[in-house]
Order: structure tokens, then C-alpha cells, then sequence
């Protein structure tokens, strides 16, 4: 069964098509991906899911609902989370208030309640705090808890975000391109986290990288678009002997030496 489901998605900003009529769904349970050359639109497809940006055309089925052109906030709530290709800390917070940030909208303590600080916040928020600390943990950091985010290195720095978004309890998870800027190392955890957060946590997850060693070893289904239009989609294999791809990669590469 999908549990994402894109439609004929269109994108346009002053006239330039920057998705185009583009369809795909993402199996529960899966590991899937979406890759392209840069600049192909594969962040502005996370957008639109993600409410970020309003599609000019098409649908996005979610776990059953509607969510084309909702906002954020209420898409976060529909179980959907995401990290950003560019690290989007509160540099100056400690790793655990960085990762309650993430859960506020699934608190249900209203303003009042927040401000006299009832027993009913009080146990909310310690239930909070727990639930990230663990967040925290299954990500591999727990020591790092109270030390100041910007202080942490930069694949640390990652993990915060993966722990933020796993503390809304998503069903989707979105990863826009998690393995840049990781050392090999750092690479090979990343492949052994994401396929813990599925196994052990039953996350379905969509990746956009650039990365194919990662993509190839993660992924049961791979979406490959170009120009904001899918040119292939299949398993590794199907994918990586596929000509439009082959040419899609190359011809950028040529592009990119000319
Ligand atoms: N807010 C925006 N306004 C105008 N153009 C935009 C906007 N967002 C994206 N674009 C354009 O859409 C195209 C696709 O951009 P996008 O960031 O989605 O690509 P990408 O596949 O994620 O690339 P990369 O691999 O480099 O991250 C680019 O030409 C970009 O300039
Ligand atoms: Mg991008």
C-alpha cells in the first residue's frame, strides 16, 4: 500500500517549469529515493510536500489525506518529517532543547496551561523530555545532550536533525541529501541508522542524494528525475542501466567541464 502518493505534481516559479507533471508513490515501510542531477528538483518536490511551496497543479496523497497545499505545520501532524539539505539548527540551543523543538506539535498543553504550569504541562513536558532524550539515544549522542548545538562537529550537528525529526513521530521521513558533508565513516553509520529507523521504528523513508554508492545500497525503489520530470524508476539495478539516467549524469557532467 502507498503511503505517498504524488500525482501530476506541477511547479512553476515566473513561468519556469521546475516540476513537471511529475507522479510517483512511496510504498509503507520502504526505503525509497528520489535522485537527479543538480538542479533537477528534487528539493522543490520536498517542498511541496512538505507545504513549503504550493504546486501550481497536480496532488499529494498522504496516509489517506489530502495534503497539497496544506500548511507545515498541519502536514508535520499527518505524521510527515524532514531534514534540510543545509543544517537548520538553533546554533546557540543545546542539542535536547534543539530536539524538543521539534516535538511542540504534538503537545497538547495549551498557552494557559503553559503559563500556569499545571501538573498536567508539567508531566507533558517531562514525557517530552524523555521521549527526546531516547530520540537522542537511537540516533547514537545521549552525551551530548546539554552542550550548546554549534559546539557539536558537523556530523553530530546531523544527527541532532535526524533526532529532531524523529521526536514528531513521523511516518514518512524525508532526508534531503543526509550523507554531504560526511566522512566514509560517518557514511556507513548513516546507511546502518537508516535502515534501523525502518526496521526498528517502522518509519517509512524517502532520500534525496547525491551519494549512489549510499543510494544503491539503501533503497528498494528509486525515482530519477530530470528537469522536474521522472526519466526512471526501479531498483538499483534497473536504475543504473538505464540509458536516460546514464545520459541525464553524464550530460551534466559535460556541462559542468565545458
Ligand atoms: N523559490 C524558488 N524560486 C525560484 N526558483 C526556484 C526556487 N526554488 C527552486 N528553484 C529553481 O528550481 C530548480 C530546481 O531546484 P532544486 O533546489 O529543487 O533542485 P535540486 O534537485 O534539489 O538540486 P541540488 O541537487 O543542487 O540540491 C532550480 O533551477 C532552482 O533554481
Ligand atoms: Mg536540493
Amino acid at each position: 500500500m502507498a503511503l505517498l502518493e504524488v500525482k501530476n505534481l506541477m511547479l512553476s516559479f515566473a513561468g519556469l517549469d521546475v516540476i513537471k507533471d511529475l507522479s510517483f508513490s512511496v510504498e509503507n515501510g520502504s526505503i525509497a529515493s528520489l535522485i537527479g542531477p543538480n538542479g533537477a528538483g528534487k528539493t522543490s518536490v520536498f517542498n511541496c510536500l512538505t507545504g513549503f511551496y504550493k504546486p501550481n497543479d497536480g496532488d499529494i496523497i498522504f496516509d489517506g489525506n489530502r495534503i497539497v497545499r496544506k500548511k507545515p505545520h498541519k502536514i508535520t501532524k499527518h505524521g510527515m518529517a524532514r531534514t534540510f539539505q543545509n543544517l537548520r539548527l538553533f546554533k546557540s540551543m543545546t542539542v535536547l532543547d534543539n530536539v524538543m523543538s521539534g516535538m511542540h506539535c504534538r503537545t497538547k498543553a495549551g498557552p494557559i496551561a503553559a503559563v500556569l504550569r499545571h501538573g498536567a504541562q508539567q508531566r507533558e513536558e517531562a514525557e517530552t523530555k524523555k521521549f527526546c532524550q531516547e530520540c537522542l539515544e537511537f540516533v547514537g549522542i545521549p552525551e551530548f545532550e546539554d552542550h550548546i548545538s554549534s559546539n557539536l562537529s558537523y556530523g553530530n550537528q546531523r544527527r541532532v536533525e535526524w533526532a529532531r525529526a524523529l521526536a514528531t513521530k513521523p511516518k514518512l521521513l524525508l532526508l534531503d541529501e543526509p550523507a554531504a558533508g560526511l566522512n566514509h565513516d560517518e557514511k556507513q553509520q548513516l546507511i546502518a541508522l537508516i535502515k534501523r529507523i525502518r526496521d526498528e521504528l517502522g518509519i517509512t523513508i524517502l532520500l534525496i542524494e547525491h551519494d549512489m554508492g549510499l543510494v544503491m545500497k539503501v533503497s528498494e525503489k528509486i525515482t530519477v528525475i530530470d528537469y522536474g520530470q521522472k526519466i526512471a524508476q526501479g531498483n538499483a539495478e534497473e536504475v543504473q542501466n538505464n540509458p536516460k539516467v546514464i545520459e541525464a549524469y553524464l550530460g551534466k557532467e559535460e556541462e559542468e567541464i565545458a
